[in-house]
């Protein structure tokens, strides 16, 4: 038995790594946002879920984005606190897909949807993009091109 154990220490998330590498669909983990847009972050897990199943998303800081806890959502750290919104209806289904609203560069980031009861975590890469080309045209940014023309 504890043979058994040692030699199968791989994690959830790293089998889901590989088998999103050997169906070389590893894109589909990565998210774009717009900054001051909102953004679908998904986490579906298979397994069944109870009402005590507690779930964490955290950022790659590992700041609290959302706590999960007793079919309720607990509690952000300020600086997620009224920007992310759950599915509460969706939880006994296993979605504890979030949105994260008014997006900040910073935001720019990898998170974790973590169950820890499940032993399942889902990694999920965001990307942040700014409106560049309006910021430049007004500021002075780039004060060299603007002394050209
Ligand atoms: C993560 O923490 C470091 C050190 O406290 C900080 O400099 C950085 O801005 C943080 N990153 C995010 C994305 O909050
Ligand atoms: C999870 O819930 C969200 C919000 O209702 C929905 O848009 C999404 O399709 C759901 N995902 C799954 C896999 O059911």
């Amino acid at each position: 038995m504890s043979l058994f154990k040692c030699s199968h220490s791989i994690s959830v998330s790293e089998l889901l790594l590989l088998l999103s590498l050997v169906s070389g669909s590893c894109q589909a983990s990565v998210l774009n946002g717009v900054v001051g847009e909102e953004v679908f972050l998904p986490c579906v897990t298979t397994e069944p879920v109870v009402k005590t199943t507690k779930v964490f998303w955290r950022d790659g800081n590992d700041t609290a984005v959302l706590n999960i806890e007793d079919s309720k959502d607990t509690f952000s750290s300020p600086k997620y606190s009224g920007r992310v919104s759950s599915f509460p209806e969706e939880y006994p289904k296993g979605n504890f897909s979030i949105v994260i609203r008014n997006l900040r560069l910073e935001d720019a980031d990898t998170y974790d949807c973590d169950i820890p009861d499940q032993d399942f975590t889902l990694k999920v890469k965001l990307e942040v993009t700014g409106q560049l080309l309006y910021s430049y045209s007004k500021c002075c940014l780039n004060p060299e091109l603007s002394a050209n023309t």
